[in-house]
């Protein structure tokens, strides 16, 4: 299946100027870049984005935390996109996560981790036009040079 998923490059990783690295490593496995933007999250983005947490004991710390600093939002695309980019990302906690994976090579702890991905292909198109505009996604105009 053809699948979009939201990548978000957190302030932890924003900090050590790792958002290039972490999108060459997503496009290097094969994944196809199609969105890209530097942006500060405001505290309503931000609710929006983590609603589904909302009731969840870390909610507020994580809302403090990935709109204390600018981040980086991509767009990609590609087969299975959503589970092959959760498979580079890692576990959510980077003590668990898989040698070699963007979170175990990047993470800090279980809140400040690096990454964010999107976990459907609903979520992801959901959370793609949180961030961005339909004029600002690239896709089957790009892949044909247009
Ligand atoms: P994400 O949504 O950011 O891709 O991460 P995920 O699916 O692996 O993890 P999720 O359960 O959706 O949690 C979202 C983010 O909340 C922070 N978190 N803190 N303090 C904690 O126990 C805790 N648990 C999660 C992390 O930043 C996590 O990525
Ligand atoms: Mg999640």
């Amino acid at each position: 299946m053809m699948e979009k998923s939201l990548v978000l490059v957190k302030p932890d990783a924003m900090e050590r100027e790792l958002a290039g690295a972490i999108i060459a490593r997503i496009q290097a496995a094969g994944l196809k870049l199609t969105a890209l933007k530097m942006l500060h999250m405001d505290r309503a983005m931000a609710e929006r984005h983590y609603a589904v947490h909302r009731d969840k004991p870390f909610f507020k710390s994580l809302v403090d935390y990935i709109t204390s600093a600018p981040i980086v939002a991509a767009g990609f695309e590609g087969e299975d996109a959503v589970e092959r980019i959760r498979k580079l990302m890692g576990a959510t906690d980077p003590a668990k996560a898989a040698p070699g994976t963007i979170r175990r090579d990047y993470g800090l702890d279980v809140q400040r981790n690096s990454t964010h991905a999107s976990d459907s292909p609903e979520n992801a198109e959901k959370e793609i036009a949180i961030f961005f505009r339909k004029d600002e996604v690239f896709s089957q105009a790009f892949t044909k040079g247009a």
